[in-house]
């Protein structure tokens, strides 16, 4: 791969300019994620049922990866070049200095571990044990866009210990009237003390980087965030939703789709003084319809909300793909004046994400605009 003379092989400044290279996950080798302090996954409709560990069966992982394999055809055959992640035993225990858990997790969800902040490729702390080494299965594309550019910046966050006193263990305890009273305290699983963040909270809007506090990000991830991406010229604004109990990863809560244009969560209105931002500058916020399925309908072993159904993936400003069953959704998005393409994705439900989780955006048209001058 050689670099071209015009736009940098790694060039992505929003989440809606024309998509040119993408990564798109794979299930090859997926486990289930152990229970750790960062993490307490549950059987869905059997609470109390123990979680499975080790390997996913080899019928969901081709259930999954026949999906993932069908959104890279689309892509494809939309001109967008896609690139996957490398082989990696996700069964393998991790043991550091700091901490031991008996398993990894997948490369389904590049999402949450890289983001390209214009022409930087930026790798998260990460947020979980189970995770630490995620970034692993995406490195050969990291170094052969690096080696191939020299404009393809590269910074990798300071791995946190994951030490049991990074974590804040009695959140997960807290009945939900507790929940409720400290809604805006913004205290989750992760304490305060490291730096802490996924690449999943992050939206970008040109100049400006939304980072949402969250049971993934906390506030001294925030502050590494500020200071590593302002001095370059970001501005990073932190962002709260505190109806969401268990807030983690941005993308099925507030997703831009064009200048001008987002897509809210009903149930998870942001903060009013961070919504001032987008209402000053004469952007409109649409909100998503009732998903398809109901939280209780979702796979049991998904530990993510019904709201996946909002999880879309831009083509450009004017194309968006979206899951196949939703239909309410994509009937918005049409009347909006979006080209609406669709893939089934229900299977990959089960890993957490659903069409932006499940890629990370290499390049698209477009360079660094101010939205909120
Ligand atoms: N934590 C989010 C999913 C993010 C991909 C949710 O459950 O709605």
């Amino acid at each position: 791969m050689t670099a071209t003379a015009g736009i940098p092989l790694v060039n992505a400044w929003n989440e809606w300019d024309t998509l040119r290279e993408v990564v798109v996950g794979s299930a090859d080798g997926a486990c289930f994620e152990p229970t750790e302090p960062g993490n307490r996954p549950q059987v869905r409709r059997h609470k109390g049922a123990q979680f499975p560990t080790g390997r996913k069966s080899a019928e969901a992982v081709a259930r999954a990866n026949e999906e993932l394999n069908g959104l890279a055809r689309l892509l494809e055959s939309r001109a967008v070049t896609v690139r996957r992640p490398g082989p990696h035993d996700f069964s393998r225990p991790l043991r550091t200095p700091h901490f031991d858990v008996e398993n990894q997790y997948c490369a389904v969800c590049p999402r949450d571990v890289l983001i390209t902040l214009g022409n930087e490729i930026v790798e998260a702390t990460m947020s979980r044990r189970a995770r630490y080494f995620e970034y692993e299965p995406y490195r050969h594309l990291v170094y052969e866009y690096w080696e191939a550019d020299p404009r393809v910046g590269w910074t990798v966050a300071p791995k946190p210990t994951m030490s049991d006193a990074m974590y804040r263990q009695d959140f997960w305890e807290w009945p939900i009237e507790e929940r409720h009273r400290r809604m805006h305290a913004s205290e989750f699983c992760v304490g305060q003390t490291e730096v802490v963040f996924d690449a999943a909270d992050m939206s970008r809007f040109g100049r400006d980087i939304l980072v949402q506090e969250s049971m993934t990000t906390n506030r001294a991830g925030i502050r590494w965030l500020k200071r590593t991406l302002e001095p370059k010229g970001f501005r990073v604004h932190p962002v709260h939703f505190p109806l969401d109990y268990f807030p983690s990863h941005i993308d099925c809560t507030f997703v831009p789709l064009r200048p001008g244009l987002i897509l809210a969560n009903p149930d998870r209105p942001i903060s009013q003084d961070e919504l001032s931002m987008f209402t000053d500058n004469g952007w409109e916020l649409i909100q998503a319809p009732e998903p398809v399925l109901t939280n209780d309908e979702m796979p049991p072993y998904c530990q993510s909300s019904k709201w996946l159904s909002m999880n879309v993936l831009s083509l450009s400003p004017s194309t968006v793909i979206c899951e196949e069953q939703e239909k309410s959704l994509q009937d918005l998005l049409a009347d909006q004046g979006f080209e609406v393409l669709t893939v089934p994705f229900r299977n990959v439900f089960e890993y957490g994400g659903s069409l932006h989780c499940a890629t990370w955006d290499i390049r698209r048209d477009g360079t660094r605009e101010d939205y909120f001058p």
